[in-house]
């Protein structure tokens, strides 16, 4: 089992001289285009959103997170899914490696950022899930994208994919706090505790487009004065 508190660079050096250095010099690289592949996505949607505040004085984007999924998360979903470890297999099979979570403000920012990321010429999508129209049995809702977005090296250009999750500040209060009571605990949450988070999600969601309503009419009001 490999020590989560070595770095990858502290790992080639221990596995100086061996297989395993190439194979973690090869991963090292790899991470490294991940994490290229998140600041690209970073950057396209921070001047979406300031083009927006300068056009609308409305900010679509509440805050971006991101995180580039640990070496042994990445092990763990690969045994998990029964497959071989290797780079390889790793690339074939682990699409959220790079990993950005984008927090709107409401429901209609979230479609609305992710059109106008996806729009653009170098971006492709590989896939998309909408867990908002069609929430999870949990209650979770979130748009799913996996993107590939190109990173240019010295060599040219390295397509990469990017994992984007987008929701609303409310569907994030949710996610968070499930996630926590789940994370660790997952066998004491029974049918009675899963109903109950469940509720919280669909009266979360219930303010969400009531939020989202008012929003609408004090925009009209402005519009019309
Ligand atoms: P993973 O192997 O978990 O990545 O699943 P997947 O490849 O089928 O992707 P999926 O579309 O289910 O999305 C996975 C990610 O969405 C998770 O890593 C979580 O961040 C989030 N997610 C999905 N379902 C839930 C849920 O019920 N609760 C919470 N809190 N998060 C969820
Ligand atoms: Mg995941």
């Amino acid at each position: 089992m490999i020590d989560e508190k070595y770095s990858i660079n502290e790992l080639v050096d221990i596995a100086e001289g061996s297989d395993l250095e190439k194979i973690m010099k090869k991963f090292s690289t790899r991470m490294q285009l991940y994490s290229g592949g998140i600041k690209e996505i970073r950057t396209k949607l921070e001047i979406l959103d300031e083009e927006f505040k300068s056009k609308f004085s409305y900010n679509p984007i509440h805050n971006i997170e991101s995180r580039l999924k640990s070496m042994s998360s990445i092990v763990q979903k690969i045994k998990s899914k029964g497959l071989e470890i290797s780079i390889d297999s790793i690339t074939e099979n682990i699409t959220d490696i790079a990993g950005i979570r984008v927090i709107c403000n409401y429901i209609d920012d979230i479609y609305r950022v992710a059109e106008m990321l996806t729009v653009q010429d170098d971006i492709t999508v590989l896939q998309m899930r909408d867990y908002i129209k069609n929430p999870k049995s949990s209650g979770y809702k979130s748009l799913h994208l996996i993107v590939e977005v190109p990173v240019f090296l010295s060599t040219g250009p390295v397509p990469m994919p990017v994992e984007i999750q987008i929701r609303t500040i409310a569907m994030d209060f949710w996610a968070s706090l499930e996630h926590k009571l789940k994370y660790k605990n997952s066998n004491m949450v029974d049918d009675d505790l899963h109903e109950r988070l469940k509720k919280c999600a669909d009266e979360i969601s219930a303010i969400d487009y009531e939020m989202q309503d008012i929003h609408n009419t004090i925009n009209s009001r402005n519009k019309s004065e």
